[in-house]
């Protein structure tokens, strides 16, 4: 998202926990002509979160935040359901909060701006293979569906649900991930989306209709075929 956005006259605000990954990004951004601030920062830490959004929203005021942050955990002998949940929540949906809380109500008294929740198709519903994870996804997706509707006309709201990225997070996936796509494509989907201020940023299509049709299923059904998925 950084890359994509990164233009001549763009700010850009990036964070992230491993400074040599985030100072790589930063560059890359620099490099097409992007004024960058970098910063080396937990989405866990409320009051650090705090502390910077409204720092930077004082300086240039923010007109969209992407709470892109997130973790996806797998269960082991080191690292019980608990303790997975536990952290899984931590980032991916107190990391949200954190994120957009301290703009959201700036934007909302200057009645402009624009947050973006990233989410998943895994939001659509808890995944059987995925518990944490996609019960993180599906808390913070109805979060985005119900801020977007109280703070209508005064700050566009937008969950994005993407299928399977190419990423760190899915490069260690050892099952067939449908439709895989890169990181630039699923990007250029995300910036039209929100450009259009699509309420539910969710792609690729197959993979969206395909999870939106199992919502639908009685109960019993979508169990029986969500048990055959694979496990994260
Ligand atoms: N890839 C997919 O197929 C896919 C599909 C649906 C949704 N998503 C969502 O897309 C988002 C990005 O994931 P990705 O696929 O790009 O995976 P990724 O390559 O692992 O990126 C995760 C990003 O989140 C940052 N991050 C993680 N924990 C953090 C923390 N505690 N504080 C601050 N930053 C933190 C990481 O930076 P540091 O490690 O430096 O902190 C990194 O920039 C996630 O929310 C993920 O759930 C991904």
């Amino acid at each position: 998202m950084a890359l994509h956005y990164a233009a001549k006259g763009v700010f850009l605000a990036l964070s992230g926990r491993n400074a040599e990954r985030l100072h790589s990004v930063a560059e890359a951004c620099r490099s097409q002509g992007a004024e960058v601030e970098e910063r080396g920062i937990d989405v866990a830490d409320e009051a650090a979160m705090m502390q910077w959004v409204e720092d930077l929203d004082d300086r240039k005021a923010l007109d969209l935040v992407i709470a892109n942050a997130g973790i996806g955990l797998s269960t082991s002998k080191e690292r019980s359901l608990h303790e997975t949940t536990k952290q899984t929540f931590d980032v991916n949906v107190t990391g949200v909060f954190n994120t957009i809380h301290p703009a959201l109500e700036r934007m909302k008294e200057r009645k402009q701006g624009q947050i973006a929740i990233m989410a998943s198709i895994a939001g659509f519903r808890g995944m059987p293979g995925a518990a944490s994870y996609s019960a993180s996804k599906v808390a913070v997706k109805s979060y985005g569906d119900a801020l977007r509707g109280a703070y209508w006309g005064r700050v566009k709201i937008n969950v994005i649900c993407p299928g399977f990225v190419e990423s760190r997070m899915t490069e260690k996936n050892r099952f067939p991930m449908p439709f895989l796509m890169t990181s630039e494509k699923a990007a250029k989907i995300i910036a039209k989306g929100l450009a259009r201020n699509k309420g539910v940023i969710a792609f690729p299509f197959p993979t969206a209709f395909a999870m939106r049709f199992l919502t639908l299923l009685p109960q019993a059904l979508s169990d029986a075929i969500l048990r055959q998925s694979p496990k994260k």
